[in-house]
């Protein structure tokens, strides 16, 4: 049997025009011109292109992307003091601070210092702290992408076996949040996972974020199960995940593409979001 191989960008697409609904209904009832603002410390190719697709998406939806660049060797100071002036702007209705961030800044400083209404990616240690006690209101957007993935198969996590290969703070401990509110059985592998495939081997859902390729081959996959691939690792000229595709799609039951996989969804998601702090901003 060959997996169902799920379709990012249409479950993106469906998502996106649903936000397009909202924003056009917040425009038409309300005098403001909905605008998320994004601090940009220093130059990264690879965030420029997220930025970009993320610009496009706004631009589609009718939402005003700013930009807030800042020098590579910006103060930490300056980099509060101007979060600070977007918490109180009225014509700023969302703050994202684009990662990564140069090694001199502390990220929890700077982050926190965004207005929890205005956090746009869910970072803050107040929307962590909700989701963990299972109050989800902003969810951070590649968490969120998997279970907008996992909700268009109908798939209902309650008692699964979900293994996740990841515990950064954007992927993994959300996620682990996300899916114990909703009573899966989650084990969390990384570096220092004695055994991956004694985990990985029982997963009924499997989702890898390590941005390592080929990690995933299919020795460490269950029959059935459903992947779902978050990693993205530039090699050369083309993109891809942790998952030998070719060789796990035959094996399991669903399968995630990268590129077309959790990717758009996440962009999708980010604008989502985006509606949340916008609603915030008019309540
Ligand atoms: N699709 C999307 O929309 C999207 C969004 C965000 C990120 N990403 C991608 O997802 C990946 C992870 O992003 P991130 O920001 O979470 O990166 P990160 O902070 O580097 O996290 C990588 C995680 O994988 C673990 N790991 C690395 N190599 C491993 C191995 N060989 N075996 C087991 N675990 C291993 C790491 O463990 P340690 O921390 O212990 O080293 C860490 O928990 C990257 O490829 C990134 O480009 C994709």
């Amino acid at each position: 049997m060959t997996a169902k191989v799920i379709d990012g960008r249409k479950i993106a697409k469906n998502i996106l025009e649903n936000v397009a609904k909202d924003i056009k209904y917040i425009k038409s009832n309300y005098q403001i011109k909905p605008n998320i603002t994004t601090i940009i410390i220093g130059s990264n190719p690879e965030s420029d292109l997220y930025l970009r697709l993320r610009d496009k998406a706004c631009n589609e939806v009718g939402i005003i992307s700013s930009h807030l660049n800042l020098a590579e060797d910006v103060s930490e100071q300056k980099v509060i003091d101007s979060i600070n002036e977007l918490n109180i702007d009225e014509k700023v209705h969302g703050i994202f601070v684009q990662f990564p961030l140069p090694k001199h800044l502390a990220i929890d400083k700077i982050i926190n210092t965004i207005d929890p209404s205005k956090d746009v990616e869910g970072f803050t240690s107040h929307n962590m702290g909700c989701m963990l006690l299972g109050e989800e209101y902003i969810i951070p957007c590649t968490p969120l992408a998997v279970l907008k993935i996992l909700e268009n198969e109908k798939y209902d996590v309650k008692g699964k076996d979900i293994v996740i290969v990841n515990h950064s703070n954007i992927v993994g401990k959300p996620l682990t949040a996300l899916l114990l509110n909703r009573n899966a059985s989650v084990s969390v592998c990384h570096i220092f996972t004695k055994n991956l495939k004694q985990y990985t081997s029982n997963a009924e859902v499997l989702i890898t974020g390590a941005g390592v390729p080929k990690l995933i081959t299919v020795d460490l996959v269950k029959k059935d199960a459903f992947v779902i691939d978050v990693g993205i690792v530039k090699k050369e000229d083309r993109v891809c995940g942790d998952v030998d595709f070719e060789s796990v799609k035959d094996i399991a039951s669903k399968i995630t593409p990268v590129p077309g996989g959790v990717g758009p969804v996440t962009v999708a998601c980010s604008l989502e979001n985006m509606t949340k702090t916008i609603n915030n901003c008019i309540d």
